[in-house]
């Protein structure tokens, strides 16, 4: 079984044949026969369209570039060819939320040429999945189209149907700050739609069509946000950089995907992989350093100006501070210390300057002692490069930067791009993206894991470089110390939105939930929903972000300690978008099952049917509820903690107070 287990990932039944298209249109039909792509040409112009359960979607929608300093790329074409295949195939990730993931789908690859002037070739390939629909550019090595700038895609969505969607703006600045998907969701009608939006895009059409739009394999190129040009058509907006110019392209070049994910269920989407199948393989051999996880570390204390990061009487990473983090670490099964604040170039103000030095300690922190002492309780630190947002700075240092992280075995890295620019770029340009593949890589050579904030939006990388572990790129727990903080349904959209990108550090965990005594700041939600996070919103590394003080003599941090990171498979047993969301992953170094189940502003009542428990085996259920009167606002802490035996015949009834939610560890026992 083992042995077939390995070769799945080979078993790829690709059927390749070739056909000379008799009209100037082509269609491409999902395995389950619901999703169809139509690609038309229509005086010249390619356009797609989709229809899901014979019902048009998106109606015809315009495919093609301008560049600079020549013609536009879309309208003068003929085909030439259409190259179809399909594919049936079960890969594995080394780590992630579904051990195996199946990979089916139906192909075509459309090859267009110009009937005139210099006869360019674009290639457009579509891929067609019973999730979703991906799409792709082209451009062949050629002798009429060598290097150039692209200035406009011109790619559309044109919506066929009514659709709400669940937005951010992609560009919005405070100042010159950008602000870099650090937002709440909004929901609006497509119509309605006045900003250019980030992706994922999530919109629901009636009760039964969701949809979202996101990209796949994002890599030297710019990132894709949407803007809205009329009525129901959104349009590709391409991110640009400081000069304007918003892709240097050299052919042969091959674009992101353009992806739609398409369900009838919401929790549909969650469980969709068609990002990471449009994707490559895993393109690092051996991984075996690669290694999900739980961390702490002084973080939320800095956030909460209990610690500074700069040296000082409070400076946090002190070795006596990160020494009792090790030991805390090493007592309650977390196998991480995340140490910020280490290196020279804080400067006490915020945000930051960004004249890090990045191999230089800090006076009062011994690094080799620390990575020892850690080496010896069996807890790996965690580094941290916060740049600034100055490139250059961190690019001259990198390699050096990873060396010293090398020699001291550390084997994770965050990385920070606070928001200061002045050169102007944006953290989803070409320019950026390259400079975040280029951290990745180096990461990969040092044997190191990432976890990004401030990052590039994920686009299923982590299937290529599983060292890309988890990344922010969005609103996460900091934002509730120093903000008015993220109300119950930011946590119930998240899953559906930012989510469906990838992994998310959102560092939850907050025990001291009203910890500024004017409550002027205070976590907006109840003590149990904090655990059900650490299992609704998926990260391979995980923080227990209060400070260990918070913990001692907490029942409830057992969850924290058992809950895992790494995951068998996941299924959402209900949901609706903003408002609840109930997940269940089974743990994939055990038989327990876990359950994270978190409700918006309302109050909830569930009754959960436990057959995805194997059947005739007795599980003990350890159940973290809000206990009596809790509500996220005026009395967050009460956690009624019920230990009880079930089976997959049981049907279990949950409470969850308004903001609140419900965790549950279900194991099984002999
Ligand atoms: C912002 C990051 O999101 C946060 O996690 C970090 O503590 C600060 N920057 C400092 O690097």
């Amino acid at each position: 079984m083992r042995f077939i287990l390995r070769l799945a990932p080979v078993l790829l039944f690709a059927v390749i044949f070739s056909c000379q298209p008799s009209e100037e249109q082509t269609e491409i039909t999902s395995p389950n026969g619901q999703l169809k792509v139509l690609f038309h040409l229509q005086k010249g112009i390619p356009y797609y369209s989709v229809t899901y359960r014979g019902e048009t979607f998106i109606a015809d929608s315009r495919l093609g570039f301008e560049l600079k300093d020549q013609p536009a790329l879309t309208g003068d074409f003929k085909l030439v060819s259409v190259n179809q295949s399909v594919a049936n195939q079960t890969w594995t990730q080394p780590w992630g939320e579904q051990n195996e993931i199946q990979n089916s789908y139906e192909a075509s690859t459309i090859a267009l040429e110009e009937k005139s002037g210099s006869k360019r070739k674009l290639n457009i390939e579509f891929r067609v999945f019973n999730d979703g629909i991906g799409f792709r550019y082209e451009f062949p090595k050629q002798e009429a189209l060598t290097q150039f700038i692209i200035t406009n895609e011109l790619t559309e969505f044109a919506l066929a149907k009514k659709f709400t969607a669940w937005w951010i703006p992609a560009y919005l600045k405070e100042g010159d700050i950008e602000m870099d998907s650090e937002f709440l969701f909004r929901k609006d009608s497509v119509q309605a739609l006045q900003e250019v939006v980030h992706t994922p895009l999530t919109m629901q059409s009636g009760d039964s069509l969701y949809i979202s739009i996101h990209e796949a394999a994002l890599m030297d190129y710019a990132a894709m946000a949407l803007s809205h040009t009329q009525d129901q058509t959104l349009k590709a907006d391409l991110v640009p950089w400081a000069n304007g110019n918003l892709v240097e392209a050299v052919a042969p070049l091959k674009t992101p995907w353009r992806t739609i994910q398409v369900a009838t269920q919401p929790g549909d989407l969650i469980t969709s992989y068609l990002i990471l199948n449009l994707n490559e393989p895993n393109q690092l051999a051996d991984v075996s350093w690669v290694t999900p996880g739980k961390y702490n570390g002084m973080w939320w204390g800095m956030h909460m100006q209990a610690y500074t990061w700069h040296q000082g009487p409070k400076h946090g990473a002190t070795t006596k501070n990160v020494k009792d983090l090790i030991d805390f670490a090493s007592t309650h099964k977390l196998s991480g210390v995340l140490v910020e604040g280490w290196n020279d170039g804080w400067q006490g103000n915020w945000p930051v300057d960004g004249d890090f030095n990045f191999t230089q300690a800090y006076s009062d922190y011994d690094l080799p002692q620390l990575a020892n002492y850690a080496k010896s309780r069996n807890v790996g630190l965690i580094a941290h490069h916060e740049t600034g947002g100055n490139i250059s700075n961190y690019e001259t240092q990198m390699e050096d930067a990873f060396k010293l992280l090398q020699q001291h075995n550390i084997h994770s890295l965050k990385t920070g791009y606070v928001n200061k620019r002045p050169a102007g770029e944006y953290h989803h340009s070409q320019f950026m993206v390259r400079h975040y593949q280029k951290v990745l890589e180096t990461a990969a050579r040092y044997q190191v894991m990432l976890d990004v904030h401030e990052p590039v939006k994920d686009t299923g990388l982590r299937r290529t470089f599983p060292n890309m572990m988890t990344r922010e790129g969005g609103r996460g727990t900091e934002y509730e110390a120093w903000s008015i903080g993220n109300p119950p349904s930011h946590t119930t959209t998240l899953p559906f939105t930012r989510g469906l990108a990838g992994p998310f550090d959102y560092t939850p965990g907050i025990f001291n939930l009203q910890f500024d005594a004017t409550q002027k700041f205070k976590v907006h939600t109840t003590l149990a929903k904090q655990l059900a996070l650490y299992v609704v919103i998926y990260s391979p590394l995980y923080m227990a972000a209060d400070l260990p003080k918070y913990y001692e003599g907490q029942p409830a941090f057992k969850f924290i300690e058992d809950v895992p990171t790494d995951w068998e498979t996941t299924r959402v047993l209900n949901a609706a978008i903003g408002e609840y969301i109930t997940t269940i992953r089974k743990d994939r170094h055990s038989n327990d099952w876990y359950l994270g189940s978190i409700t918006n502003e309302e109050p909830r009542e569930f009754n959960i049917e436990l057959d995805f428990l194997t059947p005739e085996k007795k599980y003990k259920a350890e159940i973290y509820m809000d206990g009596a009167g809790a509500h996220f606002s005026t009395n967050p802490l009460p956690v009624e903690i019920i230990v009880t035996e079930v089976d997959a015949t049981t049907v279990l009834p949950i409470k969850l107070s308004a903001g609140g939610g419900t965790a549950i560890r279900f194991y099984e026992m002999n």
